[in-house]
């Protein structure tokens, strides 16, 4: 009977013991397996994580000063080693959007330091960015990029960064520099990245992505939406894309809305059209090439280039102060944008197809094919393609104008 006590006290005391060592770490279980299956470690507290750390580091270096109870020393240790892998396995992931958005007047003159007039539209690029640990043995960083709309991806050693990534790759790689005293030898990035906006229709889709991209890294590693300093580095970003911006895309989609913008000072402003169709003729166009092409005339016509430049400013300002007069004022920065060559014959067609039906148009963004905006109070996105019909048009859309800027999304 005696026997059968003793056995019974020594059970209880190991049962004790193992329920003192691993019972502070109990409650980290659920937490862990949300956060695995979520994949998003959003609601766990890295504070309360340093508190329990400092709190079980102190527990042991007492132990060292006058020796407690072994259990009560291996539960600290327990604590400060779980803690510890939850944090280092813990994936970290944000996801953020941004706007694309539609110039209303004054598009090449901006990079002259006139103002032009823009607005965000309802069309958004996603992305998501996450940092995790690699499951295999490189001991250098690593990048995935996956493109989920032409289902691209690229994986880079992130050690042995080359020179001949496409361009959309080399913008990532310039901002993951500024931010690499962050991320570890043992990390795997992971970015995804899907658009509403056409690619290269002069609706800001690489301005987007710009924004997008500075605004994860920020998320990520500070926490927080800066918009200056995003606006500000997205800039650098649009550099690479597009040698020398005048800042207007990555600002409209940075703080959305409307905005007057001139030499990098932006007012908001509230300026909204209904019955906007946007026309995509699906003509590639390459902004670099058409900003160049307006320089060269620039600097070899000066006189002539300072007068449309000019012109084309005024016809803004009249686009903020009369907007009821906005089709006639498109017209007139149309004429002006052909002065500066950046219309083609197939969009001065388009154009007085639609201004016969009195649908005034004009290009919007850099010209030389991509989108044309085009007013019309009567006419349906069909009746619109009809008129077009031997004009091979993408598409057509109407959409919502003067939207939210950079947020933070929670899925995709
Ligand atoms: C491109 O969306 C607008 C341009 O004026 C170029 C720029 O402002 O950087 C053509």
């Amino acid at each position: 009977m005696a026997e059968i006590s003793s056995i019974f006290a020594a059970t209880v005391r190991v049962v004790s013991q193992a329920l003192m060592i691993f019972g502070g770490v109990v409650p980290y279980i659920p937490q862990y397996l949300i956060i695995k299956s979520s994949q998003n470690a959003e609601g766990f507290s890295n504070y309360v994580c340093l508190t329990l750390l400092i709190a079980n580091i102190l527990r042991v270096e007492f132990w060292f000063g006058k020796h407690f109870e072994t259990p009560l020393l291996v539960q600290s240790i327990v604590m400060i080693l779980s803690i510890k892998i939850t944090l280092l396995k813990m994936k970290k992931t944000v996801i953020v959007s941004s706007p694309g958005k539609l110039i209303i007047g004054g598009e090449h003159a901006v990079v002259y330091g006139r103002r032009a007039l823009v607005t965000s539209i309802g069309m958004r690029l996603y992305m998501q960015l996450t940092e995790e640990e690699q499951t295999n043995e490189s001991t250098s960083p690593l990048l995935k990029v996956s493109f989920q709309d032409t289902n691209q991806q690229h994986l880079i050693d992130l050690s042995n960064i080359q020179n001949s990534y496409p361009i959309e790759i080399q913008g990532i790689l310039f901002v993951y520099n500024r931010f690499k005293s962050f991320v570890s030898d043992r990390s795997q990035l992971n970015i995804q990245v899907h658009s509403e906006i056409p690619i290269g229709a002069g609706l800001g889709s690489s301005a987007a992505f710009s924004v997008c991209l500075v605004g994860c890294f920020y998320l990520l590693y500070h926490k927080t939406l800066n918009r200056e300093d995003i606006n500000e580095l997205s800039y650098k970003v649009e550099c690479i894309f597009h040698g020398t911006p005048s800042g207007i895309d990555n600002t409209i989609s940075t703080y959305g809305q409307s905005l007057v913008y001139c030499r990098a000072v932006k007012k908001h402003i509230n300026f909204r059209l209904s019955n906007l169709a946007i026309i995509d003729t699906g003509i590639p166009k390459s902004t670099k090439r058409m900003v160049e092409l307006v320089r060269l005339f620039v600097e070899s016509n000066q006189q002539e280039g300072e007068r449309i430049l000019n012109d084309v400013e005024r016809c803004v300002d009249s686009m903020i102060e009369h907007s009821e007069q906005i089709g006639q004022l498109f017209q007139e920065n149309q004429q002006l944008l052909k002065c500066l060559g950046v219309s083609t014959l197939e969009i001065d067609n388009i154009i007085e197809i639609l201004a016969k039906k009195n649908i005034l148009a004009k290009i919007t963004g850099a010209g030389g094919g991509g989108c044309l905006i085009a007013l019309t109070s009567c006419f349906t996105k069909d009746q619109i393609l009809d008129l077009l019909q031997d004009n091979h048009i993408k598409s057509i859309a109407f959409v919502e104008c003067g939207v939210e800027g950079l947020r933070e999304e929670q899925t995709f």
